[in-house]
């Protein structure tokens, strides 16, 4: 098994080094446009194979696709972070290009890969990637419910007192401050509606932190998040190398499903050795489906931008 992360910034960097530490592959190829970043990166990460007992061989390259070669899955972190007041979207200028470019040279040197995209703004970023590609498209997904999903739990069990690992709760639509749907009325608690444990403000409350999860880490950090994002896509592609058949909210693309089509937006998926294999129908309410619509049409906005950049 071979994998390869684009970009080594702090989002691909801690997205290999959980993938190296979790022995997911035999290789591992991390690479950047920085010289030297992504061979120092991987040299350090390297050098902590005897302490923490990985035996993952890691790669770092400046730029040079040759070396990923025959991968397997490939997750794409390339691009600009954002900036504490910025919103995803308003990355896609400098972004757009950057993905285009890096899924061609991936699918040139890895005809079968399986992309993940974690590339901001996100669910336009996988589009792109799967029109401008043509592949099949079960072999793109883009990352962004599971990582919001998991900031959920973590605003739902910091509300309830209660382990985070007792929590089940997903979001669904786009991956930006205004377009994430949390799906309170399905969250539960060891399998009891969470509505149940909490007043209706305060869940109002988690879902609203939940929304603007990563622009409150934006704003302290003063760039983007990257454990949890970096370990979110390690978490995907642990699903597609072992075959785990879990289900994980992420981006793909919709043919009617969820209402919505010639689009790529977060939905509950199967994850296992073909990339997504399986969207699951969570039959959304009327209110819930007017929110998933409304979702769809931001991102429609945004993907349209696509054609103004030339891209
Ligand atoms: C985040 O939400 C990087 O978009 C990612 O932190």
């Amino acid at each position: 098994m071979k994998i390869t992360v684009v970009g080594a910034g702090a989002v691909g960097a801690t997205c290999a080094d959980n993938i190296a530490r979790k022995e997911l592959c035999e290789e591992l190829v991390l690479l950047d446009i920085k010289e030297g970043v992504a061979e120092g990166k991987a040299m350090d990460m390297m050098q902590t194979m005897t302490l923490l007992g990985f035996d993952t061989r890691i790669t770092g390259s400046t730029n040079d696709y040759s070396k990923t070669a025959g991968s397997d899955v490939a997750v794409i972190t390339s691009g600009i972070p954002r900036k504490p007041g910025m919103t995803r979207e308003e990355l896609i200028g400098i972004n757009a290009g950057i993905v285009k470019t890096v899924t061609q040279n991936l699918l040139q040197h890895s005809p079968n890969v399986i992309i993940i995209v974690i590339s901001n703004p996100m669910d336009t970023m996988t589009y792109l990637a799967l029109k401008s590609s043509g592949v099949a498209k079960n072999r793109i997904i883009g990352m962004g419910g599971i990582l919001d999903s998991s900031r959920f739990k973590y605003y739902l069990s910091t509300a309830m007192g209660c382990s985070p690992n007792d929590l089940q709760g997903v979001v669904v639509g786009g991956h930006g401050d205004t377009t994430m749907i949390p799906l309170t009325r399905l969250a539960t608690y060891q399998g009891t509606p969470v509505a149940q444990h909490m007043d209706a403000e305060a869940l109002k409350k988690v879902a609203a932190d939940t929304m603007v999860g990563g622009a409150t880490l934006t704003g302290l950090l003063g760039t983007s998040a990257w454990y949890a994002p970096g370990a979110a896509g390690a978490a995907l592609v642990e699903a597609i190398v072992r075959d785990e058949k879990k289900l994980f909210p992420c981006c793909v693309s919709l043919e009617g499903e969820y209402g919505q089509q010639d689009i790529c937006l977060g939905v509950p998926v199967v994850i296992g050795k073909n990339g997504w294999e399986k969207i699951v129908d969570y039959k959304l309410n009327e209110e819930e489906q007017a929110a998933f619509n409304k979702s769809a049409d931001a991102v429609r906005n945004m993907n349209a931008v696509l054609a103004t950049l030339g891209v």
